[in-house]
């Protein structure tokens, strides 16, 4: 019997590979360093009964017409912004996402954010490594405590929960918004869920965790950014989009709050000219999934859902109309 037809827009690591080798076949061979062009995308499309696309592969209603034979659409991500999902679904075609896989890790690198911008371990590296630091001082330096402060959270998604549970150990205090009325069981005792002003206006940390979508594509922008504290440091490891790029520059330069910690950008992968000469800002190149266990479970369930879906069963992890919740 010949296997279904897979195709890929990237290399995943192994051994997701030889595991979708073992029940797939190819329609193309994904390179390391090639990103797929439209041209690649539309070939992979025509041919494959299943695809498994990235963030970065934009999957618009045109693309879809040209896959006939494609049932699901797995991406290889918890947000799905770049797939059209409302034309898949019209074209009985389904998709997927990764969650829960990708919480902690994405939770975790939140905090390596949060503690590189408020004690200044980038600026420090670099300081050793320029060869010039003269020795320890008392006034050397000095960034802002993170224990004991505010830390608001906008979205408490998964990821934005498992953000949250990790300031119990710096006895912060939880300041949240959400859509929806969450469990108690998913809340710790003292968190308190505001408004979207008072969250931006009472945090020392303020940290966003919710998808892209029309409602949260410049959620905070110039107005949002002037209502923070001026000691205050946003944090997204979110989507770019969610940020008006520009206006943070501004706010950053002007002194309007204190710091960023930014793993996600408007355009990627440009960044908004100027943000990296400020010395308050830690830019990292996306990096909130990527840990080999993270990565590589992603990619495994990708082909759980994969398998399901051709098998004509219910997918875990659906997006779209056939999902319950979707806050991160
Ligand atoms: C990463 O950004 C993801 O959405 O999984
Ligand atoms: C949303 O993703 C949730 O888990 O509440």
């Amino acid at each position: 019997m010949s296997h279904p037809l897979l195709y890929l827009t990237r290399l995943l690591p192994e051994p997701v590979m030889t595991a979708l080798r073992k029940r797939y076949t190819l329609v193309s061979e994904p390179a390391e360093d090639h990103l797929p062009t439209d041209e690649d995308r539309r070939k992979g499309f025509a041919q494959a009964d299943a695809v498994i696309c990235t963030l970065t592969d934009p999957v618009t209603d045109a693309l879809l017409a040209t896959a006939p034979r494609l049932k699901i659409v797995a991406n290889y991500a918890v947000g799905y912004n770049n797939i059209d999902v409302a034309a898949a679904t019209r074209r009985g075609i389904m998709v997927t996402n990764t969650p829960d896989v990708l919480t902690n890790a994405t939770a975790d690198l939140t905090w390596a954010l949060m503690l590189a911008v408020a004690r200044r371990v980038v600026e420090g590296d670099r300081w050793i490594r320029s060869g010039s630091w003269p020795g320890w001082a008392p006034t050397q330096m000095l960034g802002t405590d993170v224990s004991g402060r505010t830390l608001g959270i906008i979205g408490m998604g998964r990821i934005g929960r498992a953000v949250a549970r990790r300031a119990a150990g710096f006895d912060m205090r939880v300041l949240y918004t959400s859509r929806h009325r969450l469990p108690h069981s998913v809340l710790y005792a003292g968190w308190e869920q505001a408004s979207l002003q008072k969250v931006i206006e009472r945090s020392d940390f303020l940290s966003l965790h919710v998808p892209l979508t029309e409602s949260t594509r410049h959620l905070i922008g110039a107005q949002e950014l002037a209502a923070m504290k001026p000691t205050a440091i946003l944090l997204n490891t979110a989507r770019g989009p969610v940020v008006d790029e520009a206006a943070l520059l501004g706010a950053l330069q002007q002194g309007t709050i204190a710091g960023a910690g930014l793993d996600v950008y408007e355009r990627e992968p440009k960044i908004q000219a100027g943000l990296e000469q400020l010395s308050n800002v830690v830019l990292l190149p996306h990096l909130g999934s990527a840990t080999q266990e993270t990565r590589i479970k992603m990619g495994l369930i990708c082909l759980e859902n994969i398998e399901a879906v051709l098998a004509g069963k219910a997918p875990l992890n659906p997006v779209g109309q056939h999902s319950r919740s979707a806050d991160d």
